[in-house]
């Protein structure tokens, strides 16, 4: 048995010798198919069973390792995977990770890092493939679920994996197993991932509504109507995009109560006048406590065709406000739908009804109070001055 593979050996090293001779891959691999070929440099050692099993396994060994002829063999040259994946290379080359790779930053995503080592790569559409949908999260997150390599090289999300994993996207892959379910590549870009603040990248501002409508394309074409959506595309930078509204990490469901919250915060944070007056109405009391029974501001204004109340087309326009609040108050009238929402007691112009009521409730509570404050002033003077006149606290 020993004899046999001697001799067999003996054929693999005359068969590589020979200049112009193709060895197959068997007479490598009975050297380096050794699991401890050399124990100081394990990578020399090569999986057979992987090998034959990855998608490179027919091209045999010398298609890659072209200057490997005759052994022993020093000073050979490892092949670059850009050899034979052109485009794929030009597009890393452009991208955040080819560009730090090119600095010799030896922590950024290299070929390998995503796809294993030369003799393991898996057909993409191969469900153990490392970039195969359902695992690549975790690829992307042996690099981008670490706060501290994000720290080192100035990343603004820090754990972009953990954050995606609690989201809908991510429990979708991950616990349903959806494929048509956005990973990180559907967002990011595969070989041309940039940095947000690049134009060209999949995630900058200007391309958020496009990538996000690559798949939710009712949403994004109802929302390019709408006044926010009109803003966005004629250059007004205040304008919000998805993710201002849903996050790009920790988007959740809309029917969840937490969110349901949230997002009168997130309409709040630009419109911040409007959840003001919002917060002084029964409604807005309400919503924060915690409730979510009332009307937020998407139960008026809708989502993603929210338009100015002065558009005919507008939920809250005039002829649709009635509509509007029999949603919920199926008894309705014109006169109810005419109580103002943002009614603001601040705003002589807008509400002078309020703003009177509310003046002269205010000149009220402070003659109120300045009349008692001086009422009980006088009074302790007095019974002060009633004490001297006795000869100070009795029991001396
Ligand atoms: C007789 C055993 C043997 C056979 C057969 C053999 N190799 Fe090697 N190979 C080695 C050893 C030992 C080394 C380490 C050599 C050194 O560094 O001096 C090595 C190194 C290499 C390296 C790494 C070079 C480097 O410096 O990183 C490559 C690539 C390689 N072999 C490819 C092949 C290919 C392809 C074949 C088949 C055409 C093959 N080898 C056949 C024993 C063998
Ligand atoms: C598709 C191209 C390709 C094929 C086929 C291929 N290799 Fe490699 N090989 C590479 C690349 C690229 C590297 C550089 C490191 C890496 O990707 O793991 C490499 C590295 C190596 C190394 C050195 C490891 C190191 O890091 O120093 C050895 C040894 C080796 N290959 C042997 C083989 C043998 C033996 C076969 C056939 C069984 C083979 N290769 C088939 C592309 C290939
Ligand atoms: C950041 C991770 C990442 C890096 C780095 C990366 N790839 Fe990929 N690669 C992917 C993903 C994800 C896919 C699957 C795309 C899909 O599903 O269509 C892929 C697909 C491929 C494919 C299949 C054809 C295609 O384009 O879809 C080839 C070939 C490939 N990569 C080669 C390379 C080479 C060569 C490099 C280095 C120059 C590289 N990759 C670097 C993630 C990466
Ligand atoms: C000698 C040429 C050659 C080299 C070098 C090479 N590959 Fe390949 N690769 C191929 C061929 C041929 C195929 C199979 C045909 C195909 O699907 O494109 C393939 C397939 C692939 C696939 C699967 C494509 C798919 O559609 O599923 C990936 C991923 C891949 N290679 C990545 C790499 C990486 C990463 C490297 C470097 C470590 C590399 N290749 C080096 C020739 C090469
Ligand atoms: C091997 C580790 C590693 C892997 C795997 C990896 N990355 Fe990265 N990535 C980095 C490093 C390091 C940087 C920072 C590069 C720099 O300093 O410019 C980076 C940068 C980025 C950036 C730009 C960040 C910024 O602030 O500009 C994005 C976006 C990104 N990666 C997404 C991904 C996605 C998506 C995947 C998976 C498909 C992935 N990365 C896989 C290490 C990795
Ligand atoms: C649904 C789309 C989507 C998915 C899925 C997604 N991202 Fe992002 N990602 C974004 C957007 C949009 C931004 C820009 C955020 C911003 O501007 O605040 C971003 C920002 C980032 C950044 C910071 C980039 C920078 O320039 O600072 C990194 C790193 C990152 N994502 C990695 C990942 C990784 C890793 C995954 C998968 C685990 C992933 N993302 C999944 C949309 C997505
Ligand atoms: C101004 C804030 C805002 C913006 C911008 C926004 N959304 Fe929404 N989105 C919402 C609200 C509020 C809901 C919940 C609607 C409901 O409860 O009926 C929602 C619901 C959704 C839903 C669930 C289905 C549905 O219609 O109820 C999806 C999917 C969605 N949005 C995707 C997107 C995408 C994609 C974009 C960008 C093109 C986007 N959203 C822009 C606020 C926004
Ligand atoms: C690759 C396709 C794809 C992309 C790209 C994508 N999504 Fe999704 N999204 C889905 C799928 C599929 C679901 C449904 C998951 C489920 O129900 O389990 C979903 C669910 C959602 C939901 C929850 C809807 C609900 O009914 O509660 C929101 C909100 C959402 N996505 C927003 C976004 C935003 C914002 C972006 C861009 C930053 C985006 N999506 C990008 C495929 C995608
Ligand atoms: C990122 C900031 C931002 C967010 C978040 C946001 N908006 Fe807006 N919204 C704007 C801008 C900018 C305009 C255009 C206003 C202008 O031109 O005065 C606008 C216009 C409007 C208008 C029309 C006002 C008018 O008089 O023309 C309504 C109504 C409105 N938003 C409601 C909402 C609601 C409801 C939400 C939450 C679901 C929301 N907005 C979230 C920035 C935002
Ligand atoms: C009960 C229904 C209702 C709720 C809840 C509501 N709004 Fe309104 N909103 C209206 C109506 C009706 C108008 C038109 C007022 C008018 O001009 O008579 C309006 C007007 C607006 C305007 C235009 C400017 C203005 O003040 O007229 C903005 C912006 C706006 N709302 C944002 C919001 C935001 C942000 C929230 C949540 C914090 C919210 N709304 C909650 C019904 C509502
Ligand atoms: C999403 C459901 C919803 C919508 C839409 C809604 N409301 Fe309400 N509103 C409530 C609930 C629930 C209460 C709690 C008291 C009740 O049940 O009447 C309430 C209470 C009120 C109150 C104080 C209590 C009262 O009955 O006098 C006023 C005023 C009011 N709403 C006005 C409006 C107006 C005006 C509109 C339309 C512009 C509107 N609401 C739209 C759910 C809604």
């Amino acid at each position: 048995m020993r004899r046999l593979s001697r001799i067999h050996l003996f054929l693999s090293i005359f068969a590589i010798s020979v200049a112009g001779v193709v060895a197959h891959a068997q007479e490598c691999l009975d050297c380096h198919g050794n699991e401890d070929l050399d124990p100081l440099r394990p990578r020399l050692s090569i999986r057979a069973d992987a090998f034959n099993q990855s998608v490179h396994g027919p091209l045999g060994c010398q298609t890659c390792h072209t200057d490997v002829r005759g052994f022993p063999h020093q000073d050979v040259h490892l092949p670059q995977c850009g050899n034979c994946h052109k485009n794929q290379e030009q597009n890393f080359e452009d991208s955040v990770h080819g560009k730090a790779v090119a600095r010799g930053d030896n922590e950024a995503a290299s070929c390998q890092s995503c796809h294993g080592s030369a003799h393991m790569v898996k057909a993409v559409r191969d469900v153990t493939s490392s970039v195969y949908p359902l695992n690549l999260p975790r690829t992307c997150g042996t690099c981008h679920g670490n706060a501290d390599l994000a720290q080192r090289h100035g990343i603004s999300v820090s754990n972009p994996y953990q954050l995606y994993m609690d989201s809908i996207h991510g429990r979708a892959i991950s616990h349903s197993g959806l494929l048509v379910a956005a990973n990180c590549s559907s967002c990011h870009g595969t070989h041309d991932i940039r940095t947000t603040s690049d134009r060209e990248s999949k995630v900058s501002r200007e391309k958020i509504p496009g990538t996000c409508g690559a798949c939710h394309a009712g949403v994004a074409s109802i929302y390019q109507t709408s006044t926010h959506g009109q803003k966005f595309q004629a250059g007004d930078s205040r304008a919000p995009v998805c993710i201002d509204c849903h996050t790009a990490h920790q988007i959740s469901r809309v029917d969840t109560e937490a969110w349901k919250l949230e997002i009168v915060k997130e309409c709040g944070s630009c419109h911040k006048q409007s959840l003001r007056t919002y917060r002084d109405t029964f409604h807005g009391q309400v919503t924060s406590l915690g409730f979510t029974v009332v009307a937020r501001c998407s139960d008026c204004h809708g989502s993603h065709d929210i338009l100015p109340p002065s558009d005919p087309r507008s939920s809250v326009a005039a002829g649709n406000r009635v509509k509007t609040c029999r949603k919920c108050h199926q008894q309705a009238g014109v006169s109810f739908a005419g109580f103002d929402p943002h009614a603001d007691r601040r705003d002589k112009a807008r509400n002078p009804g309020l703003y009177y009521t509310a003046l002269v409730m205010n000149v009220l509570i402070v003659s109120v109070f300045a009349f008692f404050g001086l009422h009980t002033l006088l009074w302790l003077i007095r019974s002060a001055l009633e004490r001297r006149k006795q000869g100070g606290p009795a029991g001396d």
